[in-house]
């Protein structure tokens, strides 16, 4: 595996490479990320990984500072795997040159709800840094994990409507045995914080059973799951059953008729905050 610092590295690599598939990550690497690796290895050739703390993603009073950069260890994960050609890690001068005064914004639809709500500049940091990354590596294919589910649609919405020649794939989120969904955040929690952890899946799954139920009185049933986590010792931004497609709430006679849902979580338990989703339908 190549490591290139800069610009102008990656793409003397590159050069004539028209099958690149990309994966973006923030480094810190885990068994998901591997898993993303092996995945872009079935859709493109060569497989380009950039590992790159973006802190125009971060808000004010986030985790920017502590978020943790292990670039020796990520390095003998990704040679151990084989499966990555080029790993591009760009130092902040090398990405943001100068003030980035071009920013992409998603509209208030999808980039204003759920955890645009709760980190108002996250998906703005996101989708520019993405798309810096895509203009760099210029990959036909781009792998993203569905556990950040608003991150995927709204990269998909971009390229969508920038028209970037990049099909984004979506990989499933990977789960540790208890069904704590692999996170580099996890690392922060405490014996105890993590023996609680895999409870936020617990409830999705709840949520779903519930509706499948019969019951379709979706927002209370949204209420009664953040109660349950506050019970617990959570301190929840949103419990969310949306549509799939544009993350819309979903009418009771869609949810009757088996419109594909979604349901989405953020929690802060102790100072760490997790996120997950559960795809279902009802029917
Ligand atoms: O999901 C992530 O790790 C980041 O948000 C991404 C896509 C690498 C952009 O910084």
């Amino acid at each position: 595996m190549k490591v290139v610092h800069t610009i102008e590295d990656l793409r003397d690599q590159l050069r004539g490479q028209l099958r690149v598939a990309f994966v973006p990550t923030m480094g810190n690497l885990h068994a998901a990320h591997l898993s993303l690796m092996r995945l872009a290895r079935q859709h493109g050739d060569p497989v380009v990984a950039s590992i790159f703390v973006n802190r125009l993603q971060f808000g004010p009073n986030e985790d920017f500072d502590r978020y943790p950069r292990t670039l020796a260890e990520d390095i003998e994960k990704l040679e151990r795997e084989r499966d990555v050609y080029v790993l591009f890690a760009p130092d902040e001068r090398e990405l943001y040159p100068e003030p980035q005064n071009f920013r992409i914004q998603p509209a208030e639809a999808l980039g204003k709800i759920l955890e645009g709500e709760f980190r108002p500049d996250f998906f703005m940091g996101v989708s520019t840094v993405v798309l810096k990354l895509f203009s760099c590596v210029q990959p036909r294919v781009a792998v993203f994990g569905k556990k950040d589910y608003q991150q995927l649609m709204i990269v998909r919405a971009m390229c969508r409507q920038f028209q970037l020649p990049v099909e984004i794939i979506a990989h499933e989120t990977v789960r540790d045995a208890d069904g704590l969904a692999l996170s580099s955040r996890n690392r922060y929690l405490s014996v105890a914080e993590r023996a609680e952890a895999p409870q936020l899946y617990g409830l999705l799954q709840q949520v779903r059973d519930t509706l499948r139920a019969g019951r379709d009185d979706r927002e209370a049933v949204e209420a009664d799951a953040m109660r349950t986590l506050r019970t617990r010792g959570w301190a929840p931004d949103y419990v969310a059953v949306r549509r799939q497609r544009d993350l819309q709430a979903p009418t009771v006679q869609e949810i009757r008729a088996g419109e594909p849902l979604v349901v989405l979580t953020a929690a802060r338990l102790g100072s760490t905050r997790l996120i997950d989703n559960l795809e279902f339908q009802v029917g």
